[in-house]
């Protein structure tokens, strides 16, 4: 298993790209399922999740090909599949479940094994089932598989006004990618407002659906009976752009993030700038300038859907907050188990207490280098970033979960003048 070698205590310096967005790649990559004609992606990221998702449509017969330097993927789903995702591929990666709207939309059935549990919390996918039963589906759960299908001598799923109990992104993905071949009208209520879903929906517009609202928490979509081929370029990670900032405001030094959007990043943009450390939008994506967390004032945040602070940015600044000065509380009010890095940081000299879904953050001045454990994607990142504020070195292990969503990290970092490799 691979592990992450951090000599911490270097500032980082220089100008790397920021990679296409993990969040936006999988959903844009099922959507493909919704046409029989040639899709094509650009700028998808290298990463372990979008291999899997690969692996899956690849299981249900559809062709895909990778092209070119820059991430380049062609995909074509022919008129007839299997259409099932077994639980082998999906137990590794919960957003498999972004099979299922396309499926039934196009195919009118689906069988799709259920994620199971997760690191991070239970995450249960009930909001999907009732909002395509809403659509007509007829879903039934068994054997650990969500078996859904039209109901008989009906061809394609109805139009419905969908309200979720609580904000999914996923969901609404689903629901989205779902309703452009309904019959009829659908508007999401409650809808997801995150860049990757205006992306998603700016794709699908490009295939010739009927959708308004993406962006706000009303989405409307008219279905049409056929979408069409399309090209596309995967939006920027923000999230890697997230962690890269933090890292560089940790470590102190001046760094430009190609790519990068500011304004997908305002809710962490602000407490970084309320923290002390200079990000500045420039022609290429971003710049930021810090002088090290000791000159830094740690912030208290809570997580929130878009547009506040993102759950996935959470351990990231957590790490800072653990390296700035003064004290400072973070809230998850997203997952209910999501501070497990929290006990790795705490190996590392870190001073946290948690009290429910609030951790407690007393900022020290220097963390010293030990072997730590990754448990999952963004509390990977915040490991690293911690290993390369600290003294001496640190072993961050497993880091298979980082290869999940970032697309070669360490080779960015060493760019950027890291002491950091991967060692086997
Ligand atoms: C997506 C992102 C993930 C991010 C999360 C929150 C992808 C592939 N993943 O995950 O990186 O951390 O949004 O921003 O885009 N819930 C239910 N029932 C459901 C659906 C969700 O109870 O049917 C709950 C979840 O357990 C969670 C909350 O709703 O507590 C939000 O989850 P959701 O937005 O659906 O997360 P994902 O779409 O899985």
């Amino acid at each position: 298993m691979d592990k992450l070698r951090i000599v911490g205590g270097r500032p980082l310096h220089g100008s790397i790209a920021v990679s296409g967005a993990k969040n936006a790649a999988l959903p844009e990559l099922c959507a493909a399922l919704l046409t029989a004609e040639p899709v094509e992606l650009r700028n998808v990221p290298r990463l372990r999740d979008v291999a899997t998702m690969r692996k899956l449509l690849d299981n249900m017969g559809v062709q895909a090909e990778t092209h070119g330097e820059r991430g380049g993927f062609t995909l074509q789903a022919p008129t007839s599949l299997l259409p099932e995702a077994p639980y082998d591929l999906v137990k590794t990666m919960r957003a498999s479940v972004l099979v299922l709207g396309p499926l039934l939309a196009r195919f009118g059935r689906a069988k799709v094994s259920l994620p199971g549990g997760c690191a991070i919390g239970s995450r249960p996918v009930d909001q999907h089932i009732k909002g395509l039963q809403a659509m007509g589906a007829e879903i039934v759960v068994e054997h650990g598989y969500m078996v859904a299908q039209l109901p008989a001598g009906q061809t394609r799923l109805k139009g419905a006004r969908i309200t979720t109990d609580m904000v999914t992104v996923t969901g609404t993905e689903n629901f989205m990618m779902a309703a452009t071949l309904a019959d009829g009208e659908t508007i999401l209520e409650n809808a997801a407002q995150e860049p990757e879903i205006t992306d998603l929906a700016e794709m699908l517009i490009k295939m010739g659906a009927r959708i308004e609202g993406h962006g706000t928490s009303r989405i409307r979509i008219q279905g049409v009976e056929r979408l069409h081929g399309c090209e596309h370029a995967v939006v920027a990670d923000r999230i890697e752009a997230g962690t890269f900032l933090c890292a560089v405001a940790a470590t102190g030094g001046d760094v430009t993030l190609q790519h990068a959007r500011g304004d997908h990043l305002d809710a962490v943009i602000d407490k970084l700038r309320d923290a002390g450390v200079t990000v500045e939008d420039v022609t290429e994506g971003l710049r930021v300038v810090s002088s090290g967390a000791a000159a830094l004032k740690a912030q208290t945040f809570r997580t929130t859907e878009y547009p506040g602070f993102p759950t996935d940015m959470q351990a990231q600044f957590m790490a800072l907050n653990a390296v700035a000065h003064g004290a400072s509380t973070v809230t998850e009010t997203i997952f209910e188990n999501r501070f497990m890095h929290v006990q790795e940081l705490q190996r590392l000299g870190a001073s946290i207490r948690i009290d429910g879904r609030v951790a407690v953050v007393e900022g020290v001045p220097r963390l010293s280098g030990a072997t730590v454990m990754a448990t999952d994607l963004r509390a990977s990142a915040s490991l690293v970033i911690a290993g390369l504020v600290a003294e001496g070195e640190t072993v961050v292990d497993r880091i298979y979960h980082l290869d999940r969503g970032y697309d070669q990290m360490e080779l960015k970092l060493r760019a950027l003048g890291a002491d950091i490799e991967r060692i086997q």
